[in-house]
């Protein structure tokens, strides 16, 4: 699934700073508004934004191209001419240059005077991956202007500014992200800088009179909403898919604007024990796994960057009243310095969950990995009086029972109708 590949590329830590200020969050659990909704679809936001029809195959069709394909190296850049004159005259572009000049306000954003843009310029080779279906009908303009704006970073970037665990600002701003810019997210170290991990900069720092253009080896594609992020990784985030599926959470979680999520992976559940997993999965368990879930959702955007440079900050919970409390630190054995984190730590609530996986971008959010799921119910009393009361068998104990458990979960998932 080019989809999930797509996804998993979105994920890890970051270093920039982003000042922006967190807007206030509703109180109070937001009510689950469909339990057993199958569809969600349709936005109580207003009209569906064209972003919202992405779905696994990505398709920017090559019926948009008829010419001959060429694989010129790109040239070294033109300081004299501008970003759009540097694509067009170099055969390594036709194809993008094709897609830009159909429309006018692109070849405008790429012509003014000044512009201090970065363009990230596929090669013709990157469009191979996106071919259409014989049959299949083009994507409609909007999602293509939209991919489009996504290659166009704020400012003028040279390849040696970009680290990794960078945020770049693009020009593609999204209502469902409370009209900011989509972030494009680097990976890699020195000399191997990628961008949302699977396109990588082949032709770094051609210069233009107004701005600089990277050639890169793939399209990069603007992500899906946050649930779509979760169910399509099920082997890192399946449990928490399901617990938010469970719960009613899907509607929320895929229509709501600028939201963060801080799913616990797979193993994070694994860590509350297979009796408790089992019971927040069985039908008594549901208001307490209504709680995680909750306690899991801040009606904000808030990335890693903003933690990083205030060091201390609390966001509200989806679950009334409760915050999530959160402290950077410095790692005592910094490790390799290339690695994301870049010896810092993030840790939840007095160190009860630290971010695994920082950053993952959504079209209508933000997502935090955890390493442990946050409990905000009494576990104590939970586990002792509730689990005898739904289970009088033996603990769960063997290997293979526990594999059963978490096999019905994901199977979940693997139905879902994502
Ligand atoms: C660079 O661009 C300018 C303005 O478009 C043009 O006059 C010049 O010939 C170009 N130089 C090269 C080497 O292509």
């Amino acid at each position: 699934m080019a989809g999930s590949l797509i996804l998993l590329n979105v994920f890890f830590l970051v270093l920039l700073s982003l000042l922006a200020p967190v807007p206030a969050a509703p109180a109070g659990l937001i009510p689950p508004p469909r339990p057993d909704s199958t569809s969600s679809s349709a936005s109580p936001n207003g009209p569906q934004h064209p972003l919202q029809t992405l779905e696994d195959d990505i398709i920017i069709c090559d019926l948009f191209y008829t010419g001959p394909t060429t694989k010129h190296p790109p040239h070294h850049g033109n300081r004299t001419a501008t970003l759009y004159d540097n694509i067009a005259h170099d055969p390594a572009f036709t194809k993008l240059t094709q897609l830009v000049t159909a429309r006018p306000a692109i070849v405008a954003a790429l012509s003014t005077p000044n512009a201090d843009v970065t363009l990230l310029a596929p090669v013709n080779d990157a469009f191979k991956h996106h071919t259409c279906p014989p049959g299949h009908d083009a994507p409609p303009d909007e999602i293509v202007t939209s991919v489009l704006l996504y290659h166009l970073a704020v400012g003028a970037i040279g390849k040696k500014d970009l680290r990794p665990g960078d945020l770049l600002d693009t020009g593609l701003e999204l209502p469902t992200l409370g009209n900011r810019p989509q972030k494009i997210r680097v990976f890699g170290h020195k000399d191997h800088i990628s961008l949302n991990i699977h396109s990588h900069i082949i032709a770094p720092d051609m210069h233009a009179s107004n701005g600089i253009l990277h050639g890169i080896s793939r399209i990069l594609i603007p992500p899906p909403d946050a649930f779509w992020v979760l169910a399509h990784i099920p082997l890192e985030f399946g449990i928490f898919a399901a617990a938010i599926r469970k719960t009613g959470f899907e509607p929320y979680i895929r229509d709501t604007p600028a939201i963060t999520l801080f799913p616990p992976t797979n193993l994070a559940f694994k860590h509350l024990g297979w009796r408790r997993l089992k019971y927040l999965f069985s039908d008594q368990g549901i208001p307490d796994l209504r709680e995680i879930v909750a306690f899991h959702i801040c009606s904000a955007l808030v990335y890693t960057p903003e933690m990083k440079h205030r060091k201390k900050m609390a966001v509200p919970t989806l679950l009334e009243g409760r915050e999530l409390d959160i402290r950077v630190r410095k790692e005592k054995h910094a490790g390799h310095r290339h690695h994301p984190h870049h010896g810092k730590i993030i840790d939840i609530n007095d160190g009860e969950a630290r971010i695994s996986i920082a950053d993952g971008i959504a079209m209508n959010g933000v997502l935090h990995a955890l390493d442990r799921v946050l409990d905000p119910c009494d576990t104590e009393s939970d586990t002792t009086t509730n689990s005898d009361e739904i289970d009088s068998t033996p603990v769960l104990a063997s290997d293979s029972t526990h594999e059963t458990v978490l096999e019905s979960i994901v199977a979940m998932i693997i139905d879902m109708d994502v």
